[in-house]
């Protein structure tokens, strides 16, 4: 069967904390049950799902310069990066995949730092606060002609 789509997540530093990391602002799931959560919703919008995630900034920076021909979409959490990773910008701006910011929290509601997002500029929206509905809400934008 074809897919529509073939679109890539990528979650950055400390995601693989999830469950364990401030769950009072994270919640109790882990990075496991987001897979497990995306690859249903993937499947219902008839999309394959890589599902990817690291703590390096260049092991994400070579995944976003894979993705041409590869993928239709990238659905990226930076985490902490996402507030001063120009080299992730670059990346993000070097590639014509588009690229949608999500954040678990509503990184504008938290400290002053996370309020800036030096990749937003070039990813096609910012998807924030919504918990791991960020990622499945990111996941039904690519299922519209973006
Ligand atoms: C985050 C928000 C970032 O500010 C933080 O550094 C993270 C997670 C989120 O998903 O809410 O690591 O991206």
């Amino acid at each position: 069967m074809g897919f529509k789509k073939s679109i890539l997540v990528i979650n950055g530093p400390n995601l693989n904390r999830l469950g364990k990391r401030e769950p009072g602002i994270y919640g109790a799931k882990t990075l496991d049950d987001l897979q497990l959560e995306l690859e249903r919703t993937a499947s219902e919008l008839s999309f394959h799902l890589s599902f990817y995630q690291s703590n390096s900034e260049g092991d994400i920076i070579d995944r976003i310069h894979e993705s041409p021909g590869k993928f239709e979409g990238i659905v990226l959490n930076a985490g902490a990066y996402t507030h001063y990773s120009y080299a992730i910008r670059d990346a993000i701006a070097s590639v014509d995949v588009p690229v949608i910011e999500v954040h678990i929290s509503n990184v504008h509601a938290r400290e002053e730092f996370r309020r800036e997002s030096v990749i937003a500029p070039v990813t096609i929206g910012q998807i924030s606060g919504f918990g791991f509905a960020s990622y499945k809400l990111a996941l039904q934008v690519f299922s519209q002609e973006v």
